[in-house]
């Protein structure tokens, strides 16, 4: 590593709770995962994600989206770009994060962007995967941390935890207990790209 403290740097995008976010912090304070988060950035003015940042005392920002709801604009990637390179980001770690990262943002950070997603990939990628599990009948389910590529949840995979989809589930039910791996499985996932750069 190139930084004084040895420590892989990440940059979280996050448009939600951030409780994925909040599991790597966490991983980090007890020493299983030797990183630390520079910047936080959501596009989502209201989101939790950004309190919890604050909380825990790490500089965290609003993405401009221009107004677009879904769109992720080419404008708005290139600043993120120039902000998670100005803070020395190593790591960019997708969580919760509802838009379409595209070549902007990519191209800044070949193969160093993360994302997790709930579900064994590459079934039930996009929206809601642990509702399309249940609805589809799934006697097992799980989380996914892949690389990210111009795709939607289609990049190489790093690693995947499996959660069995019981007979009583509900979308909640099931979402709630992927969450629970989803929580270990993404620091494991960043250690091992951590080790590798
Ligand atoms: C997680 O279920 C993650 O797999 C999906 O979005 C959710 C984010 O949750 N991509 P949180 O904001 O980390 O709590």
């Amino acid at each position: 590593m190139s930084h004084g403290s040895g420590k892989i740097r990440l940059g979280v995008l996050g448009s939600g709770s951030g409780s994925n976010m909040q599991a790597i912090l966490d991983a980090i304070r007890n020493g299983t995962l030797d990183a630390e988060i520079v910047l936080v950035l959501s596009d989502n003015p209201d989101a939790f994600i950004l309190q919890r940042a604050k909380d825990a005392g790490i500089p965290a920002e609003v993405i401009d989206c221009q107004g677009y709801k879904t769109r992720f604009p080419d404008e708005a990637q290139k600043a993120v770009a120039n902000q998670l390179k100005a803070a020395g980001v190593d790591i960019v770690c997708l969580a919760g994060f509802m838009r379409l990262v595209k070549q902007p943002l990519l191209d800044v950070f070949p193969e160093k962007i993360l994302n997790i997603h709930p579900s064994l990939l590459p079934a039930y990628p996009g929206l809601m995967a642990w509702k399309q599990a249940v609805d589809d009948g799934a006697r097992e389910s799980g989380c996914t941390v892949h690389y990210v590529d111009a795709g939607m949840d289609t990049g190489p995979i790093i690693l995947q935890a499996k959660v069995p989809v019981m007979p009583d589930d509900t979308a909640d039910t099931l979402h709630a207990r992927i969450q629970e791996q989803e929580h270990t499985l993404y620091p494991e996932a960043i250690k091992l790209v951590g080790n590798q750069i």
